[in-house]
């Protein structure tokens, strides 16, 4: 998928492997603030198992799950968890490496992915859980027009604390395309 400024959105796949790892390696202060897998992953085995399980939830219709090229580089993830079919309801995360942030590439991604979600697999939901003092994430669907339902106390356990969490959501009969 094609977007602007030299963006592009790519299916996770095992091609991906040794950029992927060397990402998160290079940016393991950055990421691990708020994200919970990151000491988790200590080798490119690690990263390809989690590739092997995006593709598996993708063959299996639970959703896709992107790299994000920037200029040709892979500069970050984002994609759906796992959807609640039952529900049609989806739920998005995401990461950036730490040069790639400041340019709105996520905002562009998740905007995109928010379309798709809507139009190509007919959710109802998406939602987006953001630690309430992640303030550059919260920013991401407070600018897209999500609102905030409220925030779960402690619902996740990162780097050695628990951290609250803001939950936003866009519903089908809000979404509006862009033109
Ligand atoms: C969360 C994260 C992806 C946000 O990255 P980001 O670059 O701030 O997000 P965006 O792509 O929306 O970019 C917005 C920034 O780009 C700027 N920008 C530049 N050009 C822009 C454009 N064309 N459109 C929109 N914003 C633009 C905005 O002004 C904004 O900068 P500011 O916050 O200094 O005002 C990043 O901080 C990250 O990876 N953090 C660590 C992992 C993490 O927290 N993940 C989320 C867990 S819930």
């Amino acid at each position: 998928m094609l977007l602007a400024d030299s963006t592009e959105l790519k299916l996770l796949n095992l091609s991906h492997k040794d950029e992927l790892f060397t990402l998160i390696n290079t940016n393991r202060e950055h990421l691990r603030e708020w994200l919970p897998w990151v000491d988790a992953t200590q080798s490119p085995a690690d990263s390809e198992s989690f590739l092997q399980f995006a593709i598996n939830q993708y063959q299996s219709g639970q959703g896709p799950q992107y790299a994000i090229f920037s200029e040709s580089a892979l500069c970050g993830v984002c994609g759906f968890h796992p959807f609640d079919l039952s529900n049609r309801s989806g739920s998005l995360g995401y990461w950036l490496g730490a040069s790639y942030g400041g340019k709105g590439i996520m905002v562009r991604a998740v905007q995109a992915l928010v379309e798709q979600g809507f139009r190509e697999y007919g959710l109802n939901r998406i939602e987006i859980a953001c630690a309430t003092g992640n303030t550059r994430s919260r920013a991401i669907p407070e600018r897209l027009g999500f609102e905030l339902e409220g925030v779960f106390r402690e619902r996740e356990y990162v780097n050695g604390r628990y951290l609250d969490q803001a939950i936003y959501s866009m519903l089908a009969s809000e979404f509006q395309p862009k033109a």
